[in-house]
């Protein structure tokens, strides 16, 4: 079976979508880079393999990335899925795993790429908004998209429900996208692109309802 090791670093909701939906994957550990995020206690209790590993104990971000590359590797993992983790990870890390990494961000990529997504898509006036899964290159929310989920951006919008409702789409995209690597379904066009083979137009986008939360 296909092997994973989660990354986190706060809630870990998207983590618990992962590890609840039984996408084929085996979870075999989640390493967050801070020791007191609540998602290590629920994964801990669902009897996964944790590892906290405090980036504030490195001297610098070269020697917390090998320290997570080591935790990593004691694994044997297949795949790294990053889920709300809040580290830049640097350019040395990435490439020692490459097409293996894979992030979801806030935000209909290329758009909003970085930091608080919501409320610059706000401030855009965007209408359409989202979530994107990806894999990792070294340029920042830049990797070759695998799914995305689009929500509408309504009028009185804030940036908590804007937020609300991204996430729950997020919830439904992160274990899509990971069962399509459990099958073997996604294949690389070129570094940049990645298409997900037998998945119609339904497939790999959702466009959610106007009234989910
Ligand atoms: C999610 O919105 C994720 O896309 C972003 O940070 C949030 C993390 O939430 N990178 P959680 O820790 O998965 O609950």
């Amino acid at each position: 079976m296909t092997t994973a090791v989660i990354l986190i670093s706060g809630r870990g909701s998207n983590m618990r979508a992962l590890v609840e939906s039984k996408p084929g994957i085996d979870f075999t550990g989640v390493v967050s880079n801070r020791p007191d995020a609540a998602g290590l206690a629920w994964a801990a209790q669902q009897g996964l393999a944790t590892r906290a590993l405090d980036h504030k104990a490195f001297a610098s971000r070269e020697s917390f990335d090998a320290a997570l590359a080591a935790q990593i590797d004691s694994f044997r993992p297949d795949y790294i899925f990053l889920a709300g983790f809040m580290r830049i990870l640097t350019e040395g890390f990435i490439r020692r795993f490459p097409r293996r990494l894979v992030n979801i961000h806030p935000s209909l990529l290329p758009c909003f790429t970085g930091l608080h997504t919501h409320r610059r898509a706000i401030e855009a006036g965007v209408k359409l908004h989202g979530a994107t899964v990806h894999f990792v290159t070294p340029e920042l929310d830049h990797g070759p998209i695998l799914a995305q989920a689009a929500v509408p951006v309504l009028a009185d919008d804030t940036e908590d429900s804007l937020a609300a409702r991204v996430l729950a789409q997020e919830h439904r995209l992160y274990p899509q996208a990971a069962r399509w690597i459990a099958e073997g379904r996604v294949r690389f066009i070129s570094d940049d692109v990645v298409r997900v083979e037998g998945s119609g137009v339904e497939g790999d986008w959702i466009l959610s309802p106007r009234d989910s939360p």
